[in-house]
């Protein structure tokens, strides 16, 4: 075990999925699942923990309506709110998950003040800059998910396309969480052979569009909901990075801090992830095309938060 407390706040798709493979992947001692609906976290996390004989692992799994059980967490994933239907964009989800985050971040900095946040709720860049100012914590410790999952989406489509495994497949997807994100083709490789030497510029223009639209795509099926099996995926790969303190280099939104020519804005960056959270973002030299879709990225994220 790593940690002795993770807690996920917010016990729908996302939020499940995260506490349950938090759990098998034995991450801490205890995953505490909080949600206002009565019942469904305690329903949720009794029946995770019911796996475990089968599973075998040792984590308990505990649900909660209250903070109490979430005191002195060592992280949190915060993914309260609501998810996109169809047709609606992850902006129009602004004003009610704002009001969403700060209650939870006022109850995170009230239980748990040393915690690490992984923000995961949308719009996500503008959700994690809400979490870090109402928390008050430094912005080590109030980072942003979605570069992994963009990131991973981004690696599976091309994998498709060369009837390859995904395990080969090296890349990075910047920028805002949106259609302002920033797939970084010059960083793309396939065991360090350059993407654009395998794949043509038309086709690979088609899986950067395609990359653009994941979530989209995955809303358009579902009708009635986001994706969560990637999402968590990815929240709980930053999660064990941070925990067993890996010191991964891995695509997250950050507050940036003059990197990028860019202050006070949460942006997906690569990011080293250790002990205490964000260890160090990485300013890598771009090209002149990349340099400017994450300031445009950066512009439509300020935009957003103008709106707050
Ligand atoms: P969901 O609707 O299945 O679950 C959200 C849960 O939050 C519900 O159970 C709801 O009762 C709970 N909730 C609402 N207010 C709360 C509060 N004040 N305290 C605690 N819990 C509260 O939604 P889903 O699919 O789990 O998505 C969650 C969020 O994550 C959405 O905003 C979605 O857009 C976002 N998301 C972000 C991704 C990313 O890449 N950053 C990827 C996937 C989802
Ligand atoms: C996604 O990209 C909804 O932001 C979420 O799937």
């Amino acid at each position: 075990m790593s940690a002795r407390k993770i807690t996920v706040v917010g016990a729908g798709h996302v939020g499940e999925a995260c506490a349950q493979r938090l759990a098998e992947k034995e991450l801490c001692e205890e995953v505490v699942l909080i949600d206002i609906l009565e019942g469904i976290p305690q329903g949720k996390a009794l029946d995770q923990w019911e796996s475990a004989p089968v599973e075998g692992f040792d984590t308990r799994v505990t649900g909660a309506n209250d903070y109490g059980p979430a005191e002195d967490s060592d992280l949190f994933i915060v993914t309260a709110g609501i998810a996109r239907k169809p047709g609606m964009s992850r902006d129009d989800l602004l004003r009610t998950n704002a009001g969403i985050v700060r209650s939870v971040s006022a109850e995170i900095a009230r239980v748990a003040p040393e915690a690490v946040v992984i923000v995961v709720s949308n719009p996500l860049d503008v959700m994690a800059w809400v979490a870090k100012e109402t928390t008050g914590f430094p912005r080590e410790r109030v980072i942003g998910m979605a570069g992994v999952l963009d990131t991973a989406r981004f690696r599976s489509f091309i994998a498709l396309e060369l009837d390859v495994s995904v395990e080969d497949i090296q890349a990075m997807v910047l920028g805002g969480h949106g259609d302002t994100m920033v797939p970084l083709v010059s960083c793309t490789s396939v065991s360090g052979i350059p993407v654009s030497r395998l794949i043509p510029p038309e086709r690979l223009a088609a899986i950067v569009e395609r990359t653009r639209n994941g979530g989209a795509e995955i809303v358009a099926h579902l009708k009635t909901g986001s994706a969560y099996y990637a999402p968590s995926a990815a929240a709980v790969q930053m999660a064990e990075a941070i925990v067993r303190n890996k010191r991964r280099i891995l695509p997250a939104a950050a507050c940036l801090e003059g990197e990028y020519g860019q202050e006070g804005v949460y942006l997906g960056v690569p990011c080293k992830l250790g002990a205490g959270g964000l260890m160090e973002v990485l300013e890598l030299e771009l090209s002149e095309s990349e340099a400017e879709a994450l300031a445009r990225s950066a512009e439509h994220v300020r935009q957003v938060m103008a709106r707050l």
